[in-house]
């Protein structure tokens, strides 16, 4: 019995190269049930724990904010996601949790099975804990994703990786890390997007570096973000940090470079690479803590009981 219900040849073929969705039973799990998660909550180390809150225009990333949640039991923690508006990231929860570790092996033993050629490598399965009505702005991710929808419904844009969505710069500038991951977005891209309405059972990958942004329905929503690279994802990563280099360094436009060792740069590059994925997670991290759940949460006009 595999987790995702309906691989076809097609499918498996085109998994990570095309925006596409499948069909899952992790949120029929009671690792994910109100018991699960408010212990998930309490073991999870609570000084990874990402908390945050935004505002409400999906063009204005700055309001992305980030917080602390002290000593907060989980069932108030869930129970605060619920009713406020904030967004919880349990990042490499495999990394922590023995039974998110074999969540991990089991997902990741069966995309390898079942995608011809794939081998996975710097897995992270993280847990997503938001709020009704919160959104997360247009960004783009280095490794590649995979969303798994186990509660409440979300909506996904998916955008092409090309120009006016993301041109060669600003990509090689996120990869650099000269920028934050969240930028300019402007609604008309919409049109140019895949949109899909993930429900509890759903899943949705897209191709490595396709910028996407979320909104939740009008419900408390849980979801898993399983990132991974492969050799390849990590090739094209480290390609496009060379040919920022190149751009910085020498003032060159890195497509017309016939003439230069690539090779050598990629070589410098392939030592960065470990190190910018680190980079990449370690950079919401760096944002200030604006607010302690334990006093404010966002969202709610008075703390909850
Ligand atoms: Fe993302």
């Amino acid at each position: 019995m595999t987790v995702i219900r309906d691989w076809t040849p097609d499918k498996a073929h085109d998994f990570g190269r095309e925006v596409l969705t499948f069909d899952h039973d992790l949120h029929r799990r009671p690792m994910f049930d109100d018991a699960g998660l408010a212990e998930l909550l309490d073991r999870y180390p609570r000084e990874k724990l990402g908390v945050f809150t935004m505002g409400d225009n999906p063009r204005e990333w700055r309001t992305w904010r980030r917080g602390v949640a002290g000593a907060l039991p989980g069932r108030v923690l869930l129970e605060m996601a619920r009713e406020g508006r904030i967004w919880l990231n349990l990042r490499a929860a495999n990394t922590y949790l023995p039974e998110y570790a074999a969540l991990a092996d089991e997902v990741f033993a069966e995309k390898e099975a079942m995608v011809p050629g794939l081998r996975t490598m710097k897995r992270d399965v993280g847990v997503l804990i938001s709020s009704p009505n919160a959104q997360v702005f247009y960004h783009l991710d280095v490794p590649m994703v995979s969303l798994w929808q186990i509660r409440g419904v979300k909506t996904v844009w998916a955008y092409p990786v090309e120009a006016p969505y993301v041109g060669a710069e600003a990509l090689e500038a996120i990869v650099l890390r000269e920028t934050a991951e969240q930028f300019a977005f402007d609604p008309a891209w919409d049109f140019g997007a895949a949109m899909t309405e993930l429900t509890p059972g759903r899943m949705l990958t897209w191709p490595q570096n396709a910028p996407h942004r979320i909104e939740n329905g009008p419900m408390l929503n849980v979801s898993l973000s399983m990132e991974f690279m492969t050799p390849a994802a990590l090739l094209r990563a480290n390609v496009i940090y060379a040919n920022g280099l190149l751009r910085r360094r020498l003032g060159a436009d890195p497509a017309i470079q016939p003439g230069f060792s690539a090779q050598g740069l990629a070589k410098v590059a392939a030592a960065r690479a470990a190190k910018l994925l680190k980079l990449q997670k370690a950079h919401e991290r760096l944002l200030p803590v604006t607010f302690n759940l334990e006093t404010e949460v966002p969202g709610l006009t008075k703390r909850a009981a």
